[in-house]
């Protein structure tokens, strides 16, 4: 982790001496010339190296599957991914697909996996995701229109390489949204049912830092501080949530991930909020020391008063780096509203579990029609 820390990707590779390697990554990354320091920073191993292209800006089993297969066919000793989360998600998933015989499909779920995969290194050229340091490969299914993941110790990295300097070519719009997924998985994790406080720990730090940083780094791009700050703290995010779980934020976004007019990130933005708002009943000490670490000031209140600032200052953030949570500002007329959120309740039945407070269908449907008219 840091400024440079690139350079020790041979250091890595020399402590397992793969005899083949295969980069999977995505074509922007590889336009940037991102792929080409990647292979400088690894020093004699540069030759042994050949390169895997996702086209697609999000990972599908279909790519993922023909990574794997061709991981099989060349027997790579070792992949490293380098990308924002798609490619290292296509990356994780290849590993552990190519040492079973089944495909993916039959792996989708928790704690599938019966063997570990081909080792992995991962080099994040975003600061959101946190896949680096997950026990998660996520991957787009289309047949049920929704992303799933494996969730297993067993897709996780020999290492990550967290160097900043490689998001600075994020123009504003994509270092808001990728920080902003970033600050979801810190505050979900936080307030996740299994969270501990070695979790919170991590999810505390890192909404601390986006609190502070966020809009520096969607402002100017080249604060080196500011971008830092975000790529720790979306490595951060990663660890807290992968020990605690996520909640009905990722939950509920399914349902909107799968829309045409939404990226992830934007799906978390239109539900954030009025979730949090939801969660907060019951849960207000919780709540009070999420807008804590966002800076809010909470001494002198009572953990009711300080509980609502923290919706509030996630409002604030979206309203500074321009993303609107707003429904209807992505083409969702009101009729929509109400199967939208029948379809994310019942695609997010996976993840609902993990959320601080039980969501019913009609809770559901209440976040959207506040969602809508915001
Ligand atoms: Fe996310």
């Amino acid at each position: 982790m840091g400024q440079g820390a690139l350079q020790c990707l041979e250091e890595i590779l020399r402590q397992m001496d793969p005899g083949s390697i295969l980069i999977v990554t995505g074509p922007t990354v590889q336009k940037l010339g991102i792929v080409d320091r990647g292979l400088q920073a690894m020093g004699s191993y540069k030759h042994r190296v050949e390169t895997f292209i996702n086209p697609k800006p999000e990972g599908d089993i279909a790519i993922v599957e023909e990574c794997a297969r061709r991981v099989r066919e060349r027997g790579y000793d070792l992949i490293v991914g380098i990308g924002g989360g798609s490619p290292l998600d296509v990356a994780k998933g290849a590993a552990v697909v190519a040492v079973h015989e089944e495909g993916m499909r039959p792996l989708l779920g928790r704690n599938r996996l019966r063997r570990k995969g081909i080792p992995t290194v991962l080099v994040p050229t975003t600061a959101g995701s946190g896949t680096e340091v997950t026990q998660a490969a996520v991957v787009h299914v289309p047949e049920e229109e929704s992303k799933k993941s494996i969730w297993d110790p067993r897709t996780m990295a020999e290492a990550a390489i967290v160097d900043p300097e490689l998001t600075l070519h994020m123009p504003p719009r994509l270092t808001a949204e990728t920080g902003l997924d970033a600050l979801m998985h810190a505050v979900e994790g936080y307030a996740a049912r299994d969270a501990n406080p070695i979790s919170r720990m991590y999810t505390s730090e890192a909404m601390r830092l986006i609190g502070m940083y966020l809009v520096k780094a969607y402002r100017d791009g080249s604060d080196m501080e500011a971008r830092e700050a975000m790529a720790r703290a979306a490595t951060l995010a990663g660890i807290g949530c992968t020990n605690s779980g996520l909640g009905a934020i990722h939950a509920l976004a399914l349902g909107l991930d799968s829309l045409k007019s939404f990226n992830h990130c934007q799906s978390l933005a239109v539900l954030a909020p009025w979730v949090m708002q939801f969660n907060r009943v019951g849960n207000e000490t919780l709540y009070a020391g999420i807008a804590k670490a966002l800076g809010e000031t909470v001494e002198g209140i009572s953990s009711e008063e300080a509980s609502l600032k923290a919706s509030e200052a996630l409002l604030r953030i979206l309203d500074e780096v321009g993303i609107s949570p707003c429904l209807k500002d992505y083409g969702i007329r009101k009729d929509e509203v109400r199967p939208l959120a029948r379809k994310a309740h019942r695609l997010g039945q996976r993840l609902l579990p993990m959320n601080v407070r039980e969501v019913s269908e009609e809770d559901a449907i209440a976040m959207f029609q506040k969602a809508f008219g915001a």
